[in-house]
């Protein structure tokens, strides 16, 4: 089993540079394996490794993935222009170690965003050759009929597209409100097919991505960690 240095392994998690975690450490702000640990060059497994930093507890994560609740008025670009960025809902480590929105949702649009810093499975999941199904839950301004849910599912024709788009799925769950499934993430997607199919979105909330469902207990602006059982659905 590899041993690394404290001080390396606070890096890797985002704590700053080696010289910016050498002094947390010695100025005693570190736990790890157990005990208050003020040694930068002290060696520990990083697998499994549980620490503190200022009281707060971290589990070593070699690559980050978790999903975020994601509210209303957050852009998902990396450098915003209207409103605020999504990474300002995550703590300052996770941003530190690089870690990105994997896709993109409309500053409007809620629900479930996933974030990693591992670059292989952001690409696994937004290439649309891969087809990973996004659920969203829609609501619509009329009332969603059966000929607009057979168009959905048959495929409407958007500007800019040489052929017509279907959704994967679609089902109603009240009279406004469907949950469509689509393979691709094209530009403003729902609200173009809702619009070719003759009505309009009034509220957009990603539910599910793959097999991964959005959480009822993870509040907006919540976020958690993905664990690997989790990831093997995606
Ligand atoms: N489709 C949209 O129109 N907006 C989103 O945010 C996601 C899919």
């Amino acid at each position: 089993m590899t041993l690394i240095d404290l001080e390396r392994i606070l890096q890797s998690q985002g704590f700053g540079n080696r010289k910016a975690c050498r002094a947390m450490i010695r100025h005693g702000r570190v736990v790890a394996g157990g005990a208050t640990c003020e040694d930068p060059f002290a060696k520990f497994a990083p697998d499994g490794l549980a620490f503190e930093v200022d009281g707060e507890t971290w589990l070593y994560q070699e690559h980050a993935y978790l999903m975020l609740n994601k509210p209303a008025g957050f852009e998902c670009s990396r450098s915003p222009i209207h409103h605020t960025g999504v990474l300002d809902l995550l703590p300052e480590p996770l941003r530190n170690r690089g870690v990105q929105p994997v896709g993109r949702l409309d500053e409007d649009t809620t629900g479930l965003l996933l974030f990693s810093d591992d670059g292989q499975f952001i690409h696994r999941m937004i290439s649309p050759r891969h087809k990973v199904a996004k659920v969203y839950e829609v609501t619509a301004k009329h009332p969603v009929g059966d000929e607009q849910i057979a168009a959905l599912l048959a495929g409407v024709q958007l500007h800019d597209e040489p052929s017509p788009i279907a959704a994967a799925a679609c089902e109603r769950v009240s009279e406004c409100v469907i949950h469509l499934t689509l393979t691709e993430g094209k530009y403003h997607q729902v609200k173009r097919m809702l619009g070719a199919a003759g009505n309009r979105v009034e509220a957009l909330k990603r539910i599910a991505i793959g097999g991964l469902k959005l959480p009822d207990y993870l509040p907006e602006r919540g976020w958690r960690w993905l664990d690997k059982a989790e990831l093997d659905k995606v």
